[in-house]
C-alpha cells in the first residue's frame, strides 16, 4: 500500500472487490482484451475519502518485464498529478518484485499520455504498425489524428 495525502492510498484489489471497469475501459475500450489477461493480472485502485479515482494493471509478460495496462484517472481528478503518482507506483512495486523492466503501451495519437511517459523515464521501444486498425473494429481519433498504430515504451529499473 503506498500513502500519498492521509485521504489517498493506491492498494491492490482483493479476490471478489468490484474491478472498476469504467475507468479501465477509459484507458482502452477493448473489454474482450481486458477480460482476456485480468485473470492472469493485478488490479490496483487509488482511493481518495474510499471513492475510487484511479486505476491500472499490472501484467508480467515474463519474469523480468511488467507491463502496465488500462492506467486511467477519473476524468474529475485528471490534471492534479494522479496519473504520474500512479505511474511512479507502478514502477516502484515492479522495482520491489524484482523486474527489469516496466513497460506501457499507447496509442499514436495520445499525445498527453505519450509526454507524460516519457516524462516519467519511459523510453520508446517499438511501434506496432496499423495495430489499431487490425485489432479494433471501430476507427479511433484523439486530437483529431487517427489512432492507428501501437507504440511500445519501457523503463529500465535499477
Ligand atoms: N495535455 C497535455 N499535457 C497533459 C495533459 C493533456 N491533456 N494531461 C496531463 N498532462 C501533463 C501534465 O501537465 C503533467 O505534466 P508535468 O508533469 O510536466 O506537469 C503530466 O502530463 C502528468 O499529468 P497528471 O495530472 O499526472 O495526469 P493525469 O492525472 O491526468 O493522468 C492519464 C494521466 C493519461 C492517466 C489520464 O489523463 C487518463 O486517465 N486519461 C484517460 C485514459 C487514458 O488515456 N489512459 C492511458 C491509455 S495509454
Amino acid at each position: 500500500m503506498t500513502s500519498l495525502q492521509e485521504d489517498t492510498i493506491i492498494r491492490k484489489l482483493g479476490p471478489g472487490e468490484k474491478i472498476p471497469y469504467d475507468l479501465l475501459l477509459l484507458a482502452d475500450p477493448s473489454i474482450i482484451a481486458l477480460n482476456a489477461y485480468l485473470s492472469l493480472a493485478e488490479v490496483y485502485v487509488m482511493e481518495q475519502d474510499q471513492q475510487v479515482i484511479g486505476s491500472y494493471v499490472l501484467l508480467a509478460n515474463d519474469p523480468e518485464e511488467l507491463e502496465i495496462k488500462n492506467i486511467a484517472v477519473n476524468p474529475a481528478y485528471q490534471g492534479k498529478g494522479f496519473g504520474k503518482i500512479l505511474l511512479q507506483d507502478a514502477a516502484q512495486r515492479a522495482r520491489a518484485n524484482g523486474f527489469k523492466r516496466i513497460t506501457i503501451g499507447t496509442g499514436n495519437s495520445s499525445i498527453a499520455q505519450l509526454y507524460l511517459y516519457q516524462r516519467q523515464g519511459f523510453e520508446i521501444t517499438a511501434i506496432k504498425k496499423d495495430y489499431f486498425m487490425i485489432h479494433y473494429q471501430e476507427p479511433i481519433y484523439e486530437n483529431g489524428i487517427q489512432c492507428k498504430h501501437l507504440i511500445l515504451l519501457e523503463k529500465r529499473l535499477n
